[in-house]
């Protein structure tokens, strides 16, 4: 079978880490055509690591040039709505990185735009395709939890702002702190396993306070420029069946350990993933039983979602982390800055 001729927009920690090193795993399906980076030097470094044929500084070029059947999109968020739909237009289908795009506008207009291309587009939700989601899945739609009533989950960092003063600390080119970077993993790994119910309403809270202090993660490049947006959010949304999920999303906190989770609360049984440990808690005649699965070791991260990828294209099969659902996620998160920034609960237009 003909191979895919493969490039990428963005290749930096995430696209030379995740994408260019998950599709070079395929060398049957995938040819690494071309890397594009608005940094030369950068675009250049990763196309000799890569083999790719080709280094770009304009993807708008690549697009043209390369006659490409698949790309990825790992810029900064607020390229991912341009550059995925250049390439969507170009004729290829988009594997492009989370979130994936600022509003929900945007991301319906990515979505307009695959489907007017007949191509696919995937967002890059990597939780979805870890063991322990997928086991959760199967957990519901067997029925062991029961009516899901309400759900919470929360990410926190101790020192964890991602390259301080850069694009993730500027609300242009970001979107947002570590609701819209941390918190669409989980919002969309807990709104997947709940099925998607409606959002109706949300109420949200930011704080920033980290600013003009020094600590930060260590790898970050330093505060030199732009800090606007949050460094803890938290929040509430209503959905329209009665269900509530409770959020905590944090880059800085003065807190003794990070730790991540997710839990849903059913009426026949609760489920919690946090520190890589699935538990289900269920009631039997009376006695409450606790299930531990062990699971494998997850792949390294990307590597299953870029297989799942190539696998839909090939097979012309729908997508797992789906970008209309990437839609309703966005809707949420903007509400919630929205509720931040009124000071009140927003209801959501569907
Ligand atoms: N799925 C995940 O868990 C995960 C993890 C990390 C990052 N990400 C996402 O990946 C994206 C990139 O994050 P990162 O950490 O790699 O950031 P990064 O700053 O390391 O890399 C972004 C790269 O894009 C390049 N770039 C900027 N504008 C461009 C343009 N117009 N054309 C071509 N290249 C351009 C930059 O020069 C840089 O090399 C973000 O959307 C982020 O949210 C996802």
């Amino acid at each position: 079978m003909k191979k895919l001729r493969y490039g990428i927009i963005g290749a930096g920690g995430c696209g030379a880490g995740k994408h260019l090193a998950s599709y070079s795993l395929l060398p049957d399906d995938i040819q690494i055509i071309a890397v594009c980076d608005i940094r030369g030097e950068r675009a250049d470094q990763m196309a000799d690591a890569y083999n790719a044929e080709a280094s770009y500084t304009d993807y708008k070029e690549m697009l043209k040039n390369e006659k490409l059947d698949l790309v990825s999109v790992a810029t900064p968020n607020h390229m991912h709505a341009p550059a995925a739909i250049a390439a969507l237009q170009a004729g290829c289908h988009v594997h492009c990185e989370k979130p994936a795009s600022l509003t929900p506008a945007l991301v319906q207009s990515m979505v307009d735009a695959k489907n007017q291309s007949g191509k696919k587009l995937m967002i890059g939700l990597n939780n979805r395709f870890t063991n322990w989601a997928q086991l959760a899945k199967k957990w519901v739609e067997a029925g062991r939890l029961g009516e899901i009533y309400h759900a919470k989950c929360g990410w926190k960092r101790r020192r964890g702002i991602p390259g301080k003063g850069g694009w993730f600390t500027t609300k242009a080119q970001s979107g947002g702190g570590p609701l819209i970077d941390l918190g669409v993993h989980f919002l969309d790994v807990s709104n997947y396993l709940m099925g998607f119910p409606e959002p109706v309403a949300v109420s949200g809270q930011t704080y920033s306070k980290f600013a003009d202090k020094q600590a930060f993660n260590p790898n970050a490049s330093g505060y030199t420029g732009t800090y606007d947006v949050e460094d803890l959010a938290v929040g509430l949304i209503r959905y329209a069946n009665g269900c509530t999920m409770e959020l905590e999303f944090s880059w800085a906190s003065n807190i003794e350990e990070e730790y991540t989770y997710v839990e849903l609360y059913g009426d026949q049984g609760g489920l919690r993933f946090a520190k890589a440990q699935l538990t289900l808690i269920e009631d039997f005649n009376g006695t409450i039983l606790k299930t531990a699965p062990v699971l494998r070791n997850d792949e390294n991260w990307g590597n299953v979602e870029t297989r799942h990828f190539v696998h839909c294209i090939r097979k012309d099969e729908e997508v797992l982390a789906r970008p209309e659902e990437a839609v309703i996620i966005m809707n949420m998160i903007c509400g919630l800055y929205q509720s931040a920034a009124k000071g009140k609960e927003v209801k959501l237009k569907n």
